[in-house]
């Protein structure tokens, strides 16, 4: 038995906010965002909407694709660190919003590799005979997490929402393995201080900016590079491939150097590589099923193909897995 994905789905808000916009608000220019970072472009979830409404429409596409009823769901895991509340998890108003009664939802905070993570507990439970059918979710809602008048975060980040159906099917295709790790020492690298059980909420905290995103970029920059080329390494090895044999690599979306420079240690081609980061920013744990349902849309995963997928978040977190598709 293996998981296959059977459908995928996405949702982009319609507000598209440019490294020109960006020049309006913080002391930036597009050159030096494009010269650093890759990123043209990143969405914004307009006033009324949060992580759940991106996260139901996404959801909803790829039960589409998949041809799959609400209520046939027997879990949904959705990766995330900009729920809609601090509880519950924003994966049961998913549950509620698309009327999967039969459902168990939860919720996994691994930040950017939230996805990976879900997809990993989604596999294991599908494989334990815990159901027949998930939904994997990654959405992120982070333009309400991040200070807008900090140049050296706001420029990178976007909001946005990817979702698979995953079933458990007998075969050769669907994910041949995942491997999950973390280190908890690099915690203040790349966190959100604010508002939890360590700095509840008060006035000096927010005088403080504790609920917004703090990140080393430069630090993190170079962890991201190595981690994400060893549990690429590690996912190939586990497997007895060669990034030769890899049809798509398909990484989470931070930061055009970022994909560039673990690339070119893995060995990939520009061909084998999806990136889309210039479009939609880094939306954490998001940029891999969105990623996923482009690539699928513009006929880039066939039948039988190898993809690999690698991430990298605050944690610090970080993992891979690779899908017979
Ligand atoms: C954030 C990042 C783009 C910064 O690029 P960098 O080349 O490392 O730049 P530095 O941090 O060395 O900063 C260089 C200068 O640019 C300035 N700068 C930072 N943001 C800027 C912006 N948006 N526009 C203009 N200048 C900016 C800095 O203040 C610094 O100025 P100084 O030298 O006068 O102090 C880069 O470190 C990065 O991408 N890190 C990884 C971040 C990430 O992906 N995190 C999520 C992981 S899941």
């Amino acid at each position: 038995m293996k998981s296959k994905i059977i459908g995928t789905g996405s949702y982009l808000p319609e507000k598209v906010m440019t490294n020109y916009d960006l020049e309006k608000l913080v002391d930036t220019s597009h050159d030096w965002i494009v010269t650093r970072t890759g990123i043209e472009e990143r969405r914004i979830v307009a006033e009324d909407q949060c992580t759940s409404d991106m996260a139901t429409i996404a959801a909803q596409r790829a039960m589409d694709k998949a041809g799959v009823k609400a209520e046939e769901i027997d879990l949904i895991v959705l990766g995330t660190i900009t729920g809609d509340y601090p509880w519950p998890a924003t994966a049961c108003i998913v549950q509620a919003n698309i009327g999967a009664k039969n459902a168990y939802a939860y919720d996994v905070s691994a930040a950017c590799s939230g996805f990976l993570y879900a997809l990993a507990s989604a596999d294991d439970f599908l494989m334990a005979g815990r159901g027949k059918k998930a939904l994997v979710i990654g959405a992120e809602t982070l333009s309400r997490a991040v200070d807008w008048t900090d140049r050296n975060t706001c420029v990178l980040f976007g909001d946005g929402a990817g979702a698979i159906v995953l079933e458990a099917q007998e075969g050769d295709t669907g994910v041949l393995s995942c491997h999950l790790h973390s280190d908890g020492n690099y915690l203040e690298l790349l966190y959100q201080p604010g508002f939890g059980a360590k700095h509840p909420p008060s006035a000096a905290g927010i005088e403080a900016k504790l609920p917004y995103l703090k990140m080393q970029g430069n630090e993190v920059f170079k962890v991201a590079v190595r981690s994400l080329t060893e549990v690429s390494k590690e996912a190939l090895k586990a497997n007895g491939f060669t990034s030769a044999d890899v049809d798509q690599f398909i990484p989470h979306q931070a930061n055009l150097r970022i994909l560039e420079a673990t690339t070119k240690r893995l060995k990939l081609t520009a061909a084998q590589s999806f990136i889309n980061v210039n479009k939609y920013g880094n939306t954490s744990g998001a940029t891999i099923p969105i990623a996923i349902d482009e690539a699928s849309q513009q006929g880039l995963l066939k039948e039988g193909d190898l993809i690999l997928s690698a991430a990298f978040g605050g944690g610090f977190t970080w993992g891979s897995t690779l899908i017979r598709w």
